[in-house]
């Protein structure tokens, strides 16, 4: 196929390893292996400690990534965004509807234009395939800032979240480690399932039977979890996830996208609500994670988000340490 007369790459080309092992674009967890993954939570590990301004400070000196969102944002624009500047780049926020994009320029156009200017693009839309849209017509890496079927920055975050908890960093970390994600099997969930597959813990999933995480992706997770010793349960017993887990998940009912659902939604979620009697299932040492944004007295009481339990915050700032370290490896200056 051609377009502005270049050729484009076929679906899946654009997928392709780079000399340095990673794949042209971040779309999913599944796109790292697990010695990438655990390499990216060192090299954040690296950045987070390193002071600045400081070594790093010029480290994408004269590189700038591009933010193309159709969804709202708060974390994830403003982590790439203070990312990048810290690493000394910069970042552009493009909303979708301040661009030619919203009066009909095509995706494919505009994916070659962007990629004249930036290095990278980090795209927050609604199907996946419309991400993988980007990827295929953008020459420059893109990685995924969110879509209805996952969310794979966030989760890169959330282990890292865990692994510090643990004070090890070593590739077993995982092994014999809980999580309980109860409520919506959607994006957070999809993604928490593909990490926890590669990096062998247990994830036990407590979701509505109409609201489940993606088949495809379970299935997936699966099979890969029979090579890492990982568990995926996916139940409906909420009690029955958080039984004995070293950590308790949470996400919105609604999210981006589901407006329109809310008050069924609401309904059949009542009972995976995340409270002080479900946290007591838990270990005592059970630490509490939310992606935020949270809603108090809905999936999660403010009790909890806001207790001792609650690593929220944390997880939150690593969201920036991580990416940090995703942006050294996609923007094509890897650090050592
Ligand atoms: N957790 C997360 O992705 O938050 P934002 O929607 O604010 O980016
Ligand atoms: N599941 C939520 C996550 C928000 C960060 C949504 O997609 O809206």
């Amino acid at each position: 196929m051609t377009l502005l007369g270049r050729s484009i790459p076929a679906p899946g080309v654009s997928a392709a390893p780079s000399a340095t092992g990673r794949t042209k674009d971040l779309l999913a967890v599944s796109d790292l292996s697990g010695s990438q993954l655990f390499r990216l939570f060192r090299i954040a590990r690296e950045l987070k400690a390193t002071p600045r301004p400081g070594p790093a400070s010029q480290w994408l000196s004269g590189l700038t990534l591009g933010l193309l969102f159709e969804k709202p944002s708060t974390r994830t624009r403003v982590s790439f965004e203070a990312g990048m500047h810290q690493l000394g780049g910069q970042a552009l926020f493009l909303p979708s509807d301040t661009i030619q994009l919203s009066r009909g320029e095509s995706l494919a156009d505009t994916a070659l234009v962007l990629s004249r200017y930036l290095d990278g693009l980090v795209v927050r839309t609604f199907e996946q395939a419309t991400l993988e849209e980007w990827a295929r017509h953008a020459t420059v890496p893109v990685i995924n800032g969110l879509t209805d079927l996952c969310h794979p920055c966030q989760i890169l975050a959330d282990l890292f979240t865990i692994m510090e908890g643990k004070e090890s960093f070593t590739e077993d970390a995982f092994q014999g480690f809980k999580l309980a994600y109860v409520g919506d099997g959607n994006n957070v969930a999809n993604s928490l399932i593909e990490a926890g597959a590669k990096t062998g813990m247990h994830v036990a999933i407590a979701c509505p039977p109409q609201y489940q995480p993606d088949p495809g992706i379970v299935e997936r997770s699966r099979e890969e979890a029979g090579r890492t010793g990982a568990t995926i349960e996916i139940v409906h017993d909420p009690a029955a996830a958080a039984e004995n887990a070293d950590a308790l998940y949470t996400d919105v009912w609604t999210s981006m996208g589901q407006e329109h659902e809310q008050a069924e939604r609401l309904k059949a979620m009542v009972p995976y609500q995340l409270n002080e009697h479900l946290l007591r299932r838990a270990k005592p040492s059970a630490i509490v994670l939310h992606c935020l944004p949270a809603h108090r007295g809905e999936e999660i009481t403010a009790a909890v988000l806001d207790g001792p339990q609650s690593v929220v915050l944390q997880q939150a700032e690593n969201r920036l340490h991580v990416q940090k370290a995703i942006l050294t490896e996609w923007l094509g200056r890897p650090w050592p």
